[in-house]
Parts: C-alpha cells; sequence; structure tokens
C-alpha cells in the first residue's frame, strides 16, 4: 500500500470522463487499497480514481463504518432530496451547499469481482454521489451554491 498524490482543482484530468474496468486484477486490488491510505491520510470520507490521476471509474468511501469500494459504480435508484455541505480533497479550503438525493440505492462491483447493491442514505448517499460525479469529471462546486473559498 502507499500514498498516491491527490490532483487538484485546474488539473484537466479531473475534468474528464473515467473509464470502465473491464476485470478486477491485483493491480486494481492494489489501487483501491492505495486510494483507502490516501483518503484516511488526508481525512477525507472518500475519494475518485481521476483525484490520484488515473482514469478508471472506482471510488472508495468511508463515513466512519468502515471502507467501502466501489467499481464500476452505477446509481439505480434514488429517492427524496438533502441539502448539506460538501468539500473535497482536490479543492483544499473550499466548500459550498449542495443538493443530493437523500437515499441512492448503487449497483458496483467490489474488489473481488463480484457485483452488489448498497443502499445509501444522508452522507452515504452524498459521498456516493459526489465521488461517482467525479468519474464523469464533475466537481461539486459546478453544482454548489454558497460557495466559500477560504
Ligand atoms: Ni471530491
Amino acid at each position: 500500500m502507499a500514498l498516491r498524490n491527490i490532483r487538484l482543482e485546474g488539473d484537466d484530468i479531473l475534468r474528464k470522463r473515467a473509464k470502465d474496468i473491464d476485470a478486477v486484477t491485483d493491480r486494481i486490488k492494489t489501487l483501491a487499497a492505495d486510494m483507502l491510505d490516501t483518503m484516511y491520510h488526508s481525512d477525507g470520507v472518500g475519494l475518485a480514481a481521476p483525484q490520484i490521476g488515473i482514469l478508471k471509474r472506482i471510488i472508495v468511501i468511508d463515513i466512519g463504518q468502515g471502507p467501502l469500494v466501489f467499481i464500476n459504480p452505477e446509481i439505480i435508484e434514488t429517492d427524496g432530496e438533502q441539502v448539506g455541505p460538501e468539500a473535497c480533497l482536490s479543492m483544499p479550503r473550499v466548500s459550498g451547499e449542495v443538493k443530493r438525493p437523500l437515499k441512492v440505492k448503487t449497483k458496483a462491483l467490489n474488489v473481488e469481482g463480484e457485483e452488489f447493491t448498497i443502499e445509501g442514505e444522508g452522507l452515504l448517499a452524498r459521498a456516493i454521489c459526489h465521488e461517482i460525479d467525479h468519474l464523469n469529471g464533475v466537481l461539486f462546486t459546478d453544482i454548489a451554491t454558497n460557495i466559500v473559498r477560504e
């Protein structure tokens, strides 16, 4: 496991669409472990591969309930809405309010290459949406209101 460099706002890679992962290889498992290390080291609750310069569809999240890895994640159902604060490891000292679904049901592969679905509510739903946006080149400031840059 190793720490990777986090790309910052202004880096073109953050604006590109990440590509599907064809096979969950040992390299992908190492990538997932490195992403978790990098996220914990920066006190983040989520990280997407483009944020470390890799255009693959993989995100990691830990909202304090243990690590989650999503490979090729797809939101298959949403319900309700919530408005709340967000920040991003690629945009230090920037915050804003973002409207997100209150609940999201997501389908993905785990690091064993097995499909799973998870229903997230509140912060987990917010984190899943924020990280999947990264896979599509979207930054939270694109859709936020009351943006504060300290
Ligand atoms: Ni982010």
